[in-house]
């Protein structure tokens, strides 16, 4: 099939190379002149695992193009992906859906046939039908059906995600719509995928309730924590003996940082926000924004009390920054907030990530970067292990650290309370 997608970043980028690695030809549109220019070079602006080779190999046989122009590549496609950003709103808590909206109008200018257009970004339930009218008003219904496939992809996993999803979801009562959509993703179904077939709205709302439980699963967990703090209980233990009834299940059940990233922050927020536009009042959603939010507060307290309030001029390495391993996305990452939280009161950060030094830290004088683990770990009072990076999981830090009174906080419990003990390692984890 032609498809194409427009906007080519995590979630267009990698779901238009995985469908022109299933043998369909796709177009990917940006309207950001230097990242298709790269694209065509080979050069991926994103972190993801095995995406690299992916876009070579399709690139090369010529299934998967890259472009900047939007009107050519809709009249050469028949399915239109629109996988533009859905930030929160500058003035408000809603998803800002200017993008998308201007994707719209460019669709309508562009349209000469039968078009299916779909929505893969995360949009507001009803967008569909705003998109359907803005379109409508130059091309008769007659050319073109909108559709909700929203996504599920993770970052760091999406390659995978996209290509051995749970599901996938469809959000159209257009029978040729939804026929030829299955077509589509019948490799994934084959494969195991359970094709789920809803009204627009039904799918629009699936992708927000996902996220939201999945954010109030990782804040019910992180809460919990705080309290096993207290009385001497290890919430791993409480992870483990929840997570094997299957009603609950054990993933996202693993007490951290306040959790971030591109999704589940804008997310929570945009559904409280229109669930209050049809007067309804999503309580459990509002609360698990606001446990959130106080979270890097509650672990930066924490960060003082290890080092009983003496936090000037020690030496503080960070240990990844991104929101979570296998992705540079730094969007809302709980590290935005509590190193320059740290820095005002004093402190020096160091940090070191595989993904590389992050522009958004060069501003501070006392934050640097290590581009390796032993020399970011290696004057330390503190060490902060703030991401789940496999490269994280065996450091030998007896050896590394000059200081030997240093101090470990695992904000991910990635090492055993106990082998530290013997170790004689001072070491600190979440939730114990
Ligand atoms: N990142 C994820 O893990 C993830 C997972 C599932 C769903 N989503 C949703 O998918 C959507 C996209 O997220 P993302 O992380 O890929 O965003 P992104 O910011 O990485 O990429 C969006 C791209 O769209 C381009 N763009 C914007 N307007 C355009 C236009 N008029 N014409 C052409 N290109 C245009 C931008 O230049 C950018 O490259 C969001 O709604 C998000 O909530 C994201």
């Amino acid at each position: 099939m032609k498809l194409c997608m427009i906007g080519t970043g995590y979630v267009g980028l990698v779901s238009g190379v995985c469908f022109s690695d299933l043998g369909n030809d796709v177009i990917c549109v940006d309207h950001d002149k230097k990242k298709v220019e790269e694209l065509k070079k080979g050069i991926i602006p994103i972190y993801e695992p095995g995406l690299d080779e992916l876009v070579l190999k399709n690139y090369k046989n010529k299934r998967l193009k890259f472009s900047t122009n939007l009107k050519d590549s809709i009249s050469k496609s028949d399915i239109i992906f629109i996988c533009v950003g859905t930030p929160t709103n500058k003035n408000g808590n809603g998803a800002d859906l200017k993008q998308i909206y201007n994707v719209a109008k460019q669709i309508r200018n562009s349209i000469s046939k039968f078009k299916i257009i779909i929505t893969k970004s995360t949009v507001p339930v009803t967008t569909g039908d705003e998109i359907e009218k803005i379109i409508s008003l130059k091309v008769p219904k007659k050319f073109f059906s909108v559709v909700s496939n929203p996504e599920f992809l993770r970052e760091g996993e999406a390659i995978r995600d996209f290509t051995y999803p749970d599901r996938v979801v469809i959000g159209t009562k257009d029978i040729k719509s939804n026929k030829i959509l299955k077509n589509l993703y019948s490799p994934l179904i084959s494969k195991g995928a359970k094709y789920v077939n809803t009204s627009r709205r039904a799918a629009e709302l699936i992708k927000y309730a996902s996220n939201a439980f999945l954010a109030t699963k990782i804040t019910f967990v992180n809460e919990l924590a705080n309290f096993c703090e207290k009385i001497d209980v290890d919430i791993e233990d409480i992870s483990i003996g929840m997570g094997l009834d299957k009603r609950i299940g054990g993933r996202f059940l693993r007490a951290g940082p306040a959790y971030g990233g591109s999704c589940f922050p804008k997310d929570t927020k945009a559904i409280v926000t229109t669930a209050k536009k049809f007067k309804t009042n999503l309580s459990v959603i509002k609360s698990v924004i606001k446990s959130n939010e106080n979270r890097s507060s509650l672990l930066l307290k924490r960060i003082f009390d290890i080092l009983k309030g003496k936090i000037k001029n020690k030496k503080i390495c960070f240990l990844g920054v991104t929101f979570k391993a296998n992705t540079d996305d730094m969007r809302d990452s709980s590290s935005l907030s509590m190193i320059p939280s740290l820095i005002k009161k004093g402190a020096q950060v160091n940090y070191f990530d595989p993904t590389g030094e992050k522009a958004i830290f060069k501003k501070f004088k006392n934050v640097s970067f290590s581009n390796n683990i032993n020399s970011a770990i290696k004057e330390s009072d503190l060490i902060i292990i703030h991401t789940e990076w496999n490269d994280f999981k065996s450091i030998d830090f007896k050896k590394e650290v000059k200081n030997k009174k240093f101090i470990i906080f695992d904000m991910r419990n990635i090492y055993s309370s106990v082998k530290m003990k013997e170790l004689k390692i001072k070491y600190f984890g979440v939730g114990s």
